[in-house]
C-alpha cells in the first residue's frame, strides 16, 4: 500500500479538525440568520462578529475592518472593480503585476473594456517587482496599485511594504495586495504593510472553500460589487455564510497560535525538497526565489527538462501523491502559465514544471517518501520521452 502525500497546499489547504469543531455547531442547532433580532439570529451575530474580531486581529487591523465574501476571486474583483467605479472621477489608471492570480488579471482586461487604463510592472526571472518601475509609473490618474504578497505559483514574496510606501509618497492612488497565499504561512500585519485593501481566503489557510474577506481600511473610497440587503454595513450584501465565517475565524485564532510554528517547518521541509530534488536529478531548474527568506514558506517550483508536467503529475498520484503543474490544462491545448513565461521561461520549459507545496499537516516522513519517489517517476518518464535529450 502506498503512502498517501497531499504537497499541494497552494492548491486548498485540508480543513483542520479543529476548525470543523467549531463549525458544526452552525450547520446544526445554530442555524439562525444573523439578521434577524430573535435569539436564534441574535446567536448567530455574536458568532459572526466574534469571527469578525479574530480575522482583524489575525491581520493586526487597527483603523477599518474585514468585510465577509465568499473567497479570495470576490475579494479580488471588489477590491478592483469597486475603488476602480468609486474613483473614476480622480482618474482611470490601475497598476498591477503580470503574476497576479486569473482573478485579478481577468477583471483587469474587464476593466480596460470599460475604458481603465491598465499598467502592467515587468517582474524578473524570479518574479520580484522592480521598484522604481513603480515609481515611475505612478501617474495623476493613478487610482489604485494591486500587488501581490505571496505568488502562488513560485512564491515570490514581493516587496509590498516598500512598493505601498512608494506610492503613499508619490500619489493619491490605493493599495490593494492579495493575500490570499501568504496568510498561514507567515505572519501578515496591515498596518505594517501600510496597504489600504487586502484580499483573504479560507481554504488557503485550513477553513473551507467558499469563504474569504476584504480588508478595508477607514476612508477607502469603495463601491459595493454585490447589492441587496445591505449586510456588512451595506458594504456586500446576501445573507452571511455564518457557518465557513466561524470556520475562518476559528482558522484565523489557529494562525495566530501557530505561525510562527508553522512557518519553521514549512521552510524546514521547503529546503529539504529544494536540495532533494536538486541532488538527484540533473537538469532540473528552480523557478522563484532561491533566497528562502524571500520565498513563500512550504512553496516549491520546478522545472525539469524532458517531462511534461501534466504526466509527472499523473504518475506521482499513481504513488499516492498529489503536486501540482505549472500549466492549465484547456480540452484543445495545454497552456503554459502565464507565471513562467512572465519570468521569460520558454514553454517547452514551462510545460516540464511542477509546484510542490508543504503545508500545516505535511511530515518529514512526507518528505523523505516524496523525495524516494520522485526521481524514480521524473526517470521513468524521461526514459520514454521524446523531449528528453539527457
Ligand atoms: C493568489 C491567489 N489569489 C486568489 C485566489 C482565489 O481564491 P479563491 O479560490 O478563494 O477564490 C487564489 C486561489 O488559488 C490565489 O492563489
Amino acid at each position: 500500500m502506498n503512502r498517501y502525500v497531499y504537497l499541494d497546499n497552494n492548491s486548498t489547504t485540508p480543513v483542520d479538525p479543529r476548525v470543523l469543531d467549531a463549525m458544526l455547531p452552525f450547520l446544526k442547532e445554530k442555524w439562525g440568520n444573523p439578521n434577524n433580532v430573535h435569539r436564534k439570529g441574535r446567536e448567530a451575530r455574536e458568532a459572526v462578529e466574534d469571527a469578525r474580531e479574530k480575522v482583524e486581529k489575525m491581520i493586526n487591523c487597527k483603523d477599518g475592518g474585514v468585510y465577509f465574501t465568499s473567497g479570495g476571486t470576490e475579494s479580488n474583483n471588489w477590491a478592483l472593480k469597486g475603488v476602480a467605479f468609486a474613483n473614476k472621477d480622480k482618474g482611470k489608471h490601475i497598476i498591477a503585476t503580470p503574476i497576479e492570480h486569473k482573478c485579478i488579471l481577468n477583471t483587469c482586461k474587464w476593466l480596460e473594456k470599460q475604458g481603465f487604463d491598465i499598467t502592467y510592472l515587468k517582474v524578473d526571472k524570479e518574479g520580484f517587482i522592480n521598484l522604481e518601475e513603480l515609481e515611475n509609473a505612478l501617474r495623476k490618474d493613478t487610482i489604485l496599485v494591486s500587488i501581490m504578497l505571496a505568488n502562488n505559483e513560485i512564491g515570490t514574496l514581493e516587496p509590498v511594504k516598500e512598493a505601498c510606501q512608494i506610492v503613499k509618497e508619490k500619489s493619491d492612488a490605493y493599495f490593494h495586495t492579495d493575500a490570499c497565499q501568504a496568510i498561514g504561512k507567515t505572519e501578515v500585519d496591515v498596518e505594517e504593510l501600510g496597504v489600504d485593501l487586502m484580499t483573504i481566503s479560507g481554504h488557503k489557510f485550513y477553513a473551507p472553500k467558499g469563504i474569504g474577506a476584504l480588508y478595508i481600511r477607514n476612508g477607502v473610497k469603495i463601491d459595493p460589487l454585490l447589492h441587496g440587503g445591505g449586510q456588512e454595513k451595506g458594504r456586500r450584501s446576501g445573507t452571511e455564510n455564518v457557518a465557513g465565517i466561524v470556520g475562518m475565524g476559528k482558522a484565523a485564532e489557529l494562525v495566530m497560535e501557530e505561525v510562527s510554528k508553522d512557518k519553521e517547518k514549512l521552510r524546514r521541509l521547503q529546503k529539504r525538497i529544494i536540495e532533494g530534488i536538486t541532488s538527484r536529478l540533473e537538469k532540473v531548474y528552480l523557478n522563484g526565489p532561491s533566497d528562502l527568506n524571500k520565498r513563500l514558506p512550504g512553496n516549491v517550483n520546478f522545472s525539469i527538462e524532458g517531462v511534461e508536467g501534466e504526466s509527472t503529475v499523473m504518475m506521482l498520484d499513481e504513488y499516492g501523491i498529489e503536486v501540482s503543474t505549472g500549466s492549465a490544462c484547456s480540452s484543445t491545448k495545454l497552456v503554459p502559465s502565464h507565471v513562467l513565461i512572465a519570468i521569460g521561461l520558454r514553454p517547452e520549459i514551462a510545460h516540464g514544471s511542477i509546484r510542490i507545496s508543504a503545508g500545516r499537516f505535511n511530515t518529514d516522513e512526507d518528505v523523505d517518501y516524496f523525495l524516494e519517489v520522485f526521481p524514480e517517476v521524473v526517470n521513468k518518464l524521461r526514459e520514454i520521452s521524446p523531449l528528453w535529450k539527457g
